[in-house]
């Protein structure tokens, strides 16, 4: 008899599905370019100099190259007046050229970030970050333009890996704008049961443990202990935690929010960080371009 020791997760390979996903892109980019000559385009914002957010964004334009999405690189020192920014964005909602337009997040204080988000037209609004896009995300019946990239991607992760959502118990960790609220939206319209547990939630473990489906979203690293999971839940992983790692040349590395080796002990499937949502939040950015694209040529 095998021992729950013997117990190995299944590790969904986020890099591998955002590959094939990419590669998908990539045909139907040179198809739009063959039979309409369109190139579909994304401009890329990028206000200061935040090394995580230059290291994304430099990502996302990497990834605009290798499909043949022309990307529009649009870099803002932090002290940037408002009014210059909400300009650019304006400018941009005016150029046919470009088909999705994205604002890294965070922005430097001085800069209202509903306002600049609010100014992006609904049409280019690839993140999905647009009050009305998310507004139509939580309504009934109602369909949004662009759904988030980072949610749209975790559920990517769950339907290639055969994991259904229909009926089943879904916890959120974490109610960011960014990740945790729409998440747990999209599972609501999938049907799923869905919890949010946040930093004033007393006792998350106790919903946590209940979980068929866990998306771990607070930005802790390994806050989720392997005990805390159901046998056989499906984990995904969104938190991506730099640590103190003498032993890299770095310093440091990378983890999730979930404690990996211990999760995978007890869980049917889990994400690993990095490789796991992260490739995809890239790949559902192409996505939505190429679907913004598509939406101006009428296809
Ligand atoms: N900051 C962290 N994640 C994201 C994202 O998906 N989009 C944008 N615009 N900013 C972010």
């Amino acid at each position: 008899m095998a021992s729950p020791s013997d117990h190995h997760a299944t590790v969904i390979d986020g890099k591998a599905i955002a590959q094939t996903i990419r590669s998908e892109i990539a045909s139907e980019v040179s198809i739009l370019s063959e039979k309409y000559s369109k190139v579909p385009g994304l401009a890329v914002v990028i206000v200061g100099c935040r090394k995580d957010s230059q290291s994304y964004v430099s990502m996302k334009r990497k990834a605009c190259a290798e499909v043949g999405i022309k990307s529009f690189d649009i870099d803002l020192p932090e002290d940037v007046p408002e009014a210059e920014l909400i300009a650019k964005v304006d400018e941009l909602n005016a150029n046919p050229q470009v088909h999705g337009i994205l604002v890294q997040l965070p922005l430097p204080k001085h800069i209202n970030e509903e306002k600049i988000l609010s100014q992006i037209s609904l049409e280019k609004d690839v993140d999905g970050f647009h009050p009305l896009n998310i507004g139509k995300l939580a309504m009934k019946g109602r369909d949004p333009l662009f759904l988030p990239c980072t949610p749209k991607g975790c559920l990517e992760l769950l339907s290639r890996s055969g994991i259904s959502i229909k009926g089943k118990k879904a916890v959120v960790v974490g109610r960011s704008n960014i990740v945790g609220l729409p998440v747990s939206l999209l599972l609501l319209k999938a049907d799923a049961t869905v919890t949010v547990v946040h930093s004033r939630t007393p006792d998350p473990e106790s919903y946590i443990r209940e979980a068929d489906i866990v998306i771990a979203a607070a930005g802790q690293a390994m806050m989720i202990k392997g005990s805390w999971i159901k046998p056989g839940a499906a984990v995904i992983d969104v938190g991506t935690n730099a640590v103190n790692d003498p032993s890299r040349k770095s310093g440091y590395r990378l983890v999730g929010d979930v404690d990996f080796q211990e999760a995978c002990k007890v869980a049917g499937w889990i994400t690993p960080v990095p490789g796991g949502v992260g490739p995809l939040t890239v790949a559902m950015l192409l996505q939505n371009t190429l679907e913004g694209a598509k939406r101006v040529i009428g296809q």
